[in-house]
């Protein structure tokens, strides 16, 4: 019998992209790595099944490997098989196959001729598919890369003069940078100021992937197509709001890579901070990708600089020590493969924010993100005021919980609006019960994955969902007061949380010092 198709296909296939894409070339520099391996090929590989691709793509990947173009068919199809939402369609595949090819290149500053070999290689694939020259960059590379990539980009003449790269000018070339951007203000900056001298900010999609994520977006749709939340999102009602990032991973084979990041460069500088301004914006008066970054960053400017001895009042740090994941023995971070016996990196943050407007004035924002956490779960939860201590919430031993509106972003995600009702019977009890909206039950099917989201933006031109370089250098001011006080800290300053615990206990000291509590998840 023929399965029913779910809402969500249902609704899918009714939906077609507000804006068609053009036929494009999209070029993976670090096509051989990682990112492309897990995420990207196979979010390319959805987006062609669900016929979102636009006609004659076609998809290069550049890097050191030696592939030709059926060993990175083959890389592709493992990638896939092995990370995509949606298994290989056979039917489907020689297809998207047929768009795949590699070029072996390396990116040396020194060298002027470095991207010659992708420049022969794009006028064939060009030409062969019909192509005007539409070209999409990505940077998916280590970020010590960004800027060489970029200047050889420039060299080769492959991006149009900045004065000729309008918006509407084709064929176009747009740049997409992965995170992170420096490892601090002034580097941040630095990249961003190369960046600049070959491609105009129109032309540069900086990806926080988080902003890709369905129910990341749905928080706009939560709070603005419904009017019982936002008269309620303000410092009159709100008591405070919590937003957790938890990971039960390690730190896995990043090492080289985290051991000069840790927890607050990582998660809290960018997706945390989105996250943080998506729930406290104000309603943008349009879905122009400007308007809504302007919102944006006006909650990221209204931050109270959390700077000296503040840090140590606010801000809580840890490292994981040896415990468990799910009953297995797992060793600490200071055994972590690549990581040093001695290291001081964070892999766990926790923070009391406030946002100094009028909206949110003196409501306290409480964030935690870790690795090695007993689940991987993230949560923004709004917590509302107690009612009144009388009637139902008279009896000072047993106060009532409060309203929580949970947004779960991972996993099952949904949200929950936990409120009080009366228990059935003669006597007035009164217990919480939950509304509760799960988007597997309701939509069936799977959301498509963040990258595949985020990519077909770029290749209509919509920038709302990435970062501009105003935000970027606004979430790194706020948070480098932070980073200095620690580095003027002593190593020992930092403390260990078990492995499979929810974190070190001065976390909970400092949520319980403003008198609330972390919420159980
Ligand atoms: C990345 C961080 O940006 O986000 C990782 O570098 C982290 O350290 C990851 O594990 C989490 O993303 P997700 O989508 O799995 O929550």
């Amino acid at each position: 019998m023929a399965e029913t198709p779910s809402l969500f296909d249902r609704l899918a296939v009714a939906e077609t992209p507000p804006v068609a894409a053009e036929p494009v070339t999209v070029v993976i520099f670090g096509g051989a790595g990682d990112l492309a391996h897990r995420k990207l090929l196979p979010a390319l590989y959805n987006l062609h099944l669900d016929g979102l691709l636009p006609p004659r793509t076609s998809i290069v990947g550049v890097g050191r490997k030696e592939f030709d173009d059926n060993k990175y068919r083959a890389f592709a199809k493992d990638g896939i098989e092995k990370f995509s939402r949606r298994p290989i369609d056979e039917h489907a595949w020689p297809t998207f196959a047929d768009t795949v090819s590699f070029v072996n290149a390396s990116i040396d500053d020194t060298e002027d001729r470095a991207l010659a070999p992708l420049g022969s290689r794009l006028d064939i694939v060009e030409h062969e598919r019909g192509l005007s020259g539409n070209r999409i960059y990505y940077l998916a590379v280590p970020p010590a890369l960004f800027v060489p990539t970029v200047r050889q980009l420039n060299r080769a003449r492959f991006v149009p003069p900045r004065d000729q790269a309008t918006r509407d000018a084709r064929p176009f070339a747009r740049l997409i940078v992965e995170k992170p951007i420096g490892r601090d203000l002034q580097s941040a900056c630095d990249i961003d100021d190369a960046i600049a001298e070959v491609f105009n900010e129109h032309q540069i999609y900086r990806i926080d992937h988080y902003l890709g994520k369905e129910t990341v977006q749905n928080i706009l749709v939560l709070r603005f197509a419904n009017s019982i939340f936002e008269p309620l999102f303000n410092q009159k009602y709100i008591d405070h709001v919590q937003i957790t990032v938890a990971e039960a991973e390690g730190v896995g084979t990043r090492a080289n890579y985290y051991e000069q990041a840790g927890a607050l460069r990582d998660m809290v500088q960018n997706h945390m901070l989105q996250l943080l301004s998506m729930i406290a914006m104000e309603p943008p008066h349009s879905l122009e990708s400007d308007v809504v970054r302007d919102e944006k960053l006006e909650v990221l400017q209204s931050l109270r600089p959390i700077a000296g001895d503040r840090v140590d009042a606010q801000v809580v740090r840890g490292q994981y020590a040896a415990g468990f994941d799910l009953g297995k023995p797992v060793s600490g971070y200071r055994q972590e493969p690549g990581v040093s016996p001695t290291s001081t990196t964070e892999t766990y943050v926790a923070l009391q924010i406030f946002i100094d407007n009028w909206r949110w004035a003196g409501v306290p924002f409480f964030i935690r993100t870790g690795k090695r956490l007993p689940k991987r779960a993230s949560e923004i939860s709004v917590h509302l005021k107690e009612v009144p201590p009388i009637l139902f919430n008279a009896n000072p031993n047993g106060p009532l919980d409060p309203n929580v509106l949970s947004i779960r972003i991972q996993p099952d995600e949904g949200f929950a609006l936990g409120i009080s009702s009366k228990i059935p019977g003669p006597r007035v009890r009164v217990y919480p019960v939950q509304m509760d909206f799960h988007y597997g039950s309701t939509f069936g099917g799977t959301s498509p994955e963040a990258y595949e989201r985020l990519l077909l933006d770029v290749m209509v031109g919509d920038s709302t969902l990435f970062m501009r370089r105003d935000a970027v250098e606004a979430g790194w001011r706020w948070v480098m007061p932070i980073l200095d006080r620690w580095s003027a800290q002593k190593a020992d300053a930092i403390p260990a949380y078990a492995a499979g615990s929810w974190g070190p206990e001065e976390a909970d000291r400092l949520i319980e010092s403003a008198g609330r509590q972390w919420r159980a998840l």
